[in-house]
């Protein structure tokens, strides 16, 4: 990993980051969705503290997240998260490295609550601010307390996304395939809501699939890419089943339905990165993004072990939208926005 040179912003000293360098303490925001969160995290590995504010409860009602509800919410908790965070990790702003937070992708109001704090909190103690984008930083849950180092396959399936990436390098990678219509967490949820389970969706549908049978109904793949994804089809499929299911008696078993579909769309997911890793010769795959969080998936990913793959999973909280992710990217990721945008203001 190369070391990387920041700048406070108003007294304009350098500041290294990097595995030469002395220890490097991140607190790192995250506000993109419908979580607030807040860490403080050690040399990319370590953390020293991970506070999570959900808005499940509030967003349950509308059965999906309301952005502008969104952007208020994290308004609300911001403040209250960051001095969690602090106190549980018994730190003094005035000794941390840098601070970090999520600028992309995710819903604009949301951002922009996580990205200012985490920029005011620079100017106000003058740390380097470093921006960093979500996706890389579900890939980089992966550095918490393991030794993983590059090369290796991802595997990133969340509710954005659904991406099979081959990691050259901490801040080098290729994406090899992608969805080509409904990203995997949206095929969850959707289905958990045809199967008249809560918000949000992808939980519940895989604590029923626990329950039900998976060889009970088999559904078709799509013929796309050889590492890209169509998951609509199977989405229609599940809707014509349960149609025809609910006719013939509205108590059908909903537990079997979501067994099949979950073993479908994780089948297709695990040996599309198993293929991937067989043709780039790599041995090591990484599984991130919320629908990691998938039993059935981490057990089929997990399975790789026995093929001589080592396999990283990340621990369930560091799965679904956090800020320790954050905070690891922020120290091993070399693609990174350090500029706070108020340059002039701050030194007229
Ligand atoms: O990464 P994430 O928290 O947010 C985004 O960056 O999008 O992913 C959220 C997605 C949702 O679609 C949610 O239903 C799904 O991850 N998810 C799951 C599970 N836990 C969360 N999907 C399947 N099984 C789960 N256990
Ligand atoms: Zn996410």
């Amino acid at each position: 990993m190369n070391t990387k040179s920041l700048r406070t912003p108003l007294s304009d000293k350098e500041v290294l980051i990097g595995e030469n360098e002395g220890d490097a303490i991140i607190l790192a925001l995250e506000s993109s969705c419908d979580e607030t969160a807040c860490a403080i995290v050690k040399n990319g590995r370590e953390v020293l503290s991970n506070v999570v504010a959900s808005q499940i409860k509030t967003h349950m009602q509308f059965g999906g997240v309301v952005p502008e509800v969104a952007a208020r919410e994290h308004l609300e908790a911001v403040n209250e998260v960051i001095a969690k965070a602090l106190e549980e990790a018994n730190m003094n702003p005035e000794n941390l490295t840098a601070i970090a937070s999520t600028v992309g992708p995710g819903l604009v109001g949301s951002l922009l609550v996580g990205m200012n704090a985490a920029k005011t909190l620079s100017l106000v103690y003058d740390k380097p601010f470093i921006g960093i984008n979500h996706l890389n930083a579900h890939v980089c849950a992966n550095y918490i307390d393991t030794d993983l180092k590059p090369p290796f396959m991802a595997l990133l399936v969340s509710g954005g996304h659904t991406q099979i990436i081959r990691i050259n390098d901490y801040s080098d990678s290729e994406i090899l395939g992608e969805t080509i219509d409904d990203v995997a967490g949206e095929a969850f949820d959707k289905v958990a809501r045809l199967l008249g389970l809560p918000y949000p969706g992808g939980v519940y549908l895989d604590k029923l699939a626990e329950e039900g049978n998976p060889n009970t109904y088999k559904f078709t793949k799509a013929h796309v890419g050889e590492f890209d994804f169509s998951f609509s089809g199977l989405k229609t499929a599940v809707l014509q089943l349960v149609k025809k299911l609910s006719a013939e008696n509205p108590d059908f078993n909903k537990a079997d339905v979501a067994a099949s579909f979950r073993e479908n769309i994780t089948g297709i997911l695990a040996d599309k990165t198993l293929k991937a890793c067989e043709k780039y010769g790599i041995k090591q795959v990484v599984l991130a993004g919320g629908v990691a969080a998938n039993s059935e998936l981490r057990r089929k990913i997990k399975s790789f072990e026995q093929k001589g793959y080592k396999v990283y999973i990340p621990a369930m909280k560091y799965c679904t939208d956090n800020a320790a992710m954050i905070g690891a990217c922020a120290y091993f990721h070399e693609n990174v926005i350090t500029d706070v945008g108020v340059e002039v203001f701050s030194r007229a």
